[in-house]
């Protein structure tokens, strides 16, 4: 199994550690990045790592990744909630998928409580803060290893 593995980000997430930081924290984006990329290096993974505020752009990270890597750890944001475009794009895709929420979803507004992309994921993280990025890496990494 190829030791590419793709975390992509859906929208608003450019704004992380400055948006509603009681919620989301103050680590921003950069600094998950920062975090993915140091564990990525000590799992012996290469890393793709992605934001966009636009669905399109996912669903082509996603299409791409289908091509090239093990395993996609994602955070949808808004998108979660929205988006069967998003979720067809991931069930096109064959490896692990893990989705990932900073925020505690289900602790939140109703709408926020069901996910398109968890009909999807082989595992979901809610409320581990950015720390469940690096969940989702490691699991990602026993997976791969394993095949
Ligand atoms: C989020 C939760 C979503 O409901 C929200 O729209 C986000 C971020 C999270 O990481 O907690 O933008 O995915």
């Amino acid at each position: 199994m190829s030791r590419l593995v793709y975390v992509l980000n859906g929208p608003n997430l450019n704004l992380l550690g400055k948006r509603q930081p009681h919620i989301y924290g103050h680590t921003t984006l950069a600094d998950v990045e920062a975090e993915c990329r140091a564990l990525a290096s000590e799992l012996k993974l290469e890393l793709r790592f992605h934001q966009s505020n636009r669905e399109y752009e996912i669903i082509d990270w996603v299409h791409e990744a289908r091509e090239t890597a093990g395993g996609i750890v994602i955070n949808p944001a808004a998108f979660t909630h929205t988006s069967v475009a998003v979720l067809d794009a991931l069930n096109a895709f064959d490896g692990p998928v893990f989705e990932v929420h900073i925020s505690n979803v289900h602790k939140r507004e109703a709408f926020r409580h069901h996910s398109y992309v968890s009909l999807r994921a082989d595992g979901v993280i809610a409320g581990f803060g950015t720390q469940g990025y690096s969940l989702a890496l490691r699991r990602l990494a026993t997976l791969i290893d394993e095949k």
